[in-house]
């Protein structure tokens, strides 16, 4: 049903290039599968989500890695950002405003006083074009597009943006995530908000993962989760994944677990950088994920309730969260990596994620 509209709708773009308008607000909502090998990534195009990803274990058994839901309409429901595309800005904006170029931005609080993941109707929240859909060959992949207009949810300026699934073969995809800013300059940070347990998303909790995370400094925040602007050394805190440990090694000495940004080491604009590695022995599956973003956050689903894929309740811990990023709140510290997009100029985030067995 799906391709019967995205076809109809490529040769109304042919015609009359990106500005048929009209096209995007019949685009119907699918459900996109990209293959190679023993990997399987299924996608829709309602908020660019990553409804299930699987791969083999140790003993070539398949299994489901992320976690989901069964049907469309509970993403529209979804509150926990399951495998969802988010932006303008991911993260959070604290007090829900940020001043550029002297002109004040007023948007709109959906956690607290704060903005979470570009607001209540962010692009996990909003169904996207298939530009291009192709399920077979050496590399399948699938691209999505949206047009972001001047104001939307508050923020300055029409934004066209593309993120673009893709399997590289040897259990490797890669997500590309770019945006162009047109006549106004406006922050952007696009973010893959994927749950993981290697384990199987039903397998219970993700505490006794090893994780490897490549980030000596890390952002805390205050009681709102809201960075105090500092950038500090890992060293002595719960926060030092430096060696492999358990997810749960330290968990005694946190209030609730990880909800925290790292500044990734060794990172430099658009140079593709090593930001963790997950082990979990039980299954024997890895998945070691670089970038070219300078943070990741690392979250552990602390107050996760929801039931999903098969009517599986998720639990807290059920997954963890590594997001690629842009560090939280930045258009509010000068001293962060700049999220700022001049008219003109482009954005683009580049995501690799290796799947092995050990
Ligand atoms: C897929 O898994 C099977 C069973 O473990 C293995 O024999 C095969 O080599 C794998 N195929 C690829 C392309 O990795
Ligand atoms: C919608 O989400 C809320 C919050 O997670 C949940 O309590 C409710 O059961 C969901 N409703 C449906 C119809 O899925
Ligand atoms: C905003 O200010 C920056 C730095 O002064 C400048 O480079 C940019 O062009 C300005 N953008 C707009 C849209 O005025």
């Amino acid at each position: 049903m799906a391709r019967l509209s995205v076809s109809w709708c490529f040769s109304l773009l042919q015609i009359f290039g990106f500005l048929a308008i009209g096209c995007s607000a019949r685009e119907e909502i699918g459900i996109y599968e990209l293959k190679q090998g023993n990997l399987s990534v299924k996608l829709t195009n309602y908020g660019a989500h990553i409804i299930s990803l699987v791969v083999p274990d140790k003993h070539g058994k398949l299994g489901d890695v992320v976690l989901g839901y069964d049907t469309i309409k509970e993403y529209k429901n979804d509150s926990s950002s399951f495998g969802a595309t988010v932006g303008r800005v991911g993260n959070r904006i604290s007090g829900a405003q940020f001043t550029l170029n002297g002109t004040l931005y007023k948007l709109i609080a959906n956690d607290g006083k704060n903005t979470l993941h570009g607001g209540p109707k962010g692009f996990s929240k909003v169904v996207w074009t298939v530009k291009k859909y192709s399920p077979e060959g050496q590399t399948p992949h699938v691209v999505f597009a949206y047009h972001s207009v001047d104001g939307e949810q508050g923020f300055p300026g029409d934004l066209r943006v593309i993120v673009v699934y893709k399997l590289l073969g040897d259990n490797k995809m890669s997500i590309n995530m770019k945006a162009k800013a047109l006549k106004k300059a406006t922050p952007v940070n696009l973010i893959n908000h994927a749950y993981w347990n290697l384990g199987g998303h039903d397998s219970g909790d993700i505490l006794s993962e090893e994780i490897q995370i490549f980030g000596s400094h890390y952002t805390p925040v205050d009681a709102q989760l809201i960075p105090t602007g500092k950038v500090v050394t890992v060293k002595g805190t719960p926060y030092d994944f430096l060696r492999p440990r358990t997810v749960g090694s330290m968990f005694s000495k946190l209030t609730a677990g990880y909800d925290i940004n790292y500044a990734i080491d060794g990172s430099a604009e658009q140079k593709l950088t090593k930001a963790a590695i997950v082990h979990d022995k039980k299954s024997g599956r890895v998945m070691e994920i670089s970038t070219n973003q300078p943070g990741v956050q690392f979250y552990t689903s602390n107050t996760l309730y929801q039931k999903g894929k098969g009517g599986f309740t998720y639990k807290p811990h059920a997954a963890l969260c590594l997001e690629t990023q842009g560090f939280s709140d930045s258009v509010n510290h000068p001293n962060f990596p700049s999220q700022i997009v001049n008219p003109g100029e482009s954005y683009n985030h580049y995501m690799l994620f290796k799947f092995s067995n050990l």
